[in-house]
């Protein structure tokens, strides 16, 4: 990706990546575009299969000699396809760059993350978790209401604490963050300052924050700054579109983006705010499980 300004690299190096040649409509989906900024938009339609290498190999690595992980959101209702496009993003990091990656989950059941065949912890075995390199964390208890938050609670918390070290080189998932901030531990301590936390520092210790939600509006403005890439799927109304075309920096110019958007077809936008690129796209292959590196394997930043 280094020498993606050379004509030979140019056809698979698609439309995220910073490039001068790109075309006058490529180039207007900057925040802070000079002149071009009225113009309606045209955004590409791409399906994942054509752009996943090219971003499993600049996410984090803008500038390849000096890579620097870069927060992740992932916007859209439920059952629009986040999870499934997660997985895949993690999976496709895992085999090319063997980026550590914990999933941690609260739902009661999901079927997409079990597609995935990674190992999953339900007992809040933070040591296992670590060793495995890629799982899921998934707290599971009998108990109900306040009290099952509060086992939650107490889990994450024990993962986030021993997460919390130098070099982590992890990508951590936060599906469904809004729940997940939202938690308080049995001492009655809020789950928000950790996830805080790991958003303003993670970075300097190798973490990725990749955080999952339904709505935008969930979540601190904070949040949205420290992001690098958001992902949005078709919003359900007219209001949602421009929540969701604000996180995009110009709303005039996305909300008709999102309009013509197809939520049948699970299609998502996604936009690198280094470069300001933006394409639609959609994922177009199933997910599989696939054989993880060996524990000890060596990641490459
Ligand atoms: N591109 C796609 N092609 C085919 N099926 C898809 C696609 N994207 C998602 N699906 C299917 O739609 C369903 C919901 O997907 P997923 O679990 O990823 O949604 P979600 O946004 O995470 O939902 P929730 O908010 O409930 O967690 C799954 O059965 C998934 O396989
Ligand atoms: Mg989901």
């Amino acid at each position: 990706m280094a020498a993606g300004n050379t004509p030979e690299n140019r056809s698979s190096q698609y439309t995220l990546q910073n490039d001068e040649s790109s075309t006058s409509a490529a180039r207007s989906y900057d925040d802070q575009g000079p002149a071009v900024k009225e113009e309606p938009l045209v955004v590409e339609r791409v399906p994942w299969s054509v752009i996943a290498q090219e971003f499993t190999e600049i996410w984090g690595r803008h500038d390849p000699q000096d890579p620097q992980p870069e927060h992740t959101e992932v916007i859209g209702i439920n059952g629009s396809g986040k999870t499934l496009w997660m997985c895949k993003a993690v999976q496709e990091r895992m085999l090319s760059r063997h980026t550590a990656c914990i999933i941690l989950q609260s739902k009661p059941a999901d079927e997409t993350i079990m597609q995935l065949g990674w190992p999953i912890v339900t007992n809040g075995d933070v040591k296992r978790a670590l060793k495995e390199r890629w799982c899921v964390y998934w707290p599971l208890t009998n108990a109900t209401g306040n009290e099952r938050k509060r086992y939650q609670a107490d889990m994450f918390k024990r993962l986030l604490d021993a997460l919390w070290r130098p070099n982590a080189n992890t990508i951590v998932v936060l599906d469904d963050v809004g729940y997940i901030q939202g938690l308080h531990t049995s001492r009655g301590e809020p789950l928000n300052p950790d996830i805080e936390m790991y958003l303003r520092e993670g970075r300097s210790s190798g973490i990725t924050c990749l955080l999952v939600k339904q709505r935008p509006q969930g979540a601190k403005r904070e949040m949205h700054s420290e992001t690098y890439w958001t992902i949005a799927f078709a919003p359900k109304d007219e209001d949602d579109q421009e929540r969701f075309a604000q996180l995009f920096g110009n709303r005039k110019q996305f909300q008709p983006i999102f309009a013509q958007m197809n939520s049948e077809k699970h299609e998502f936008l996604i936009k690198y705010h280094r470069s300001g690129l933006a394409v639609i796209s959609w994922i177009d292959t199933p997910l599989r499980p696939l054989a993880r590196p060996k524990p000890n394997v060596k990641s490459r930043s």
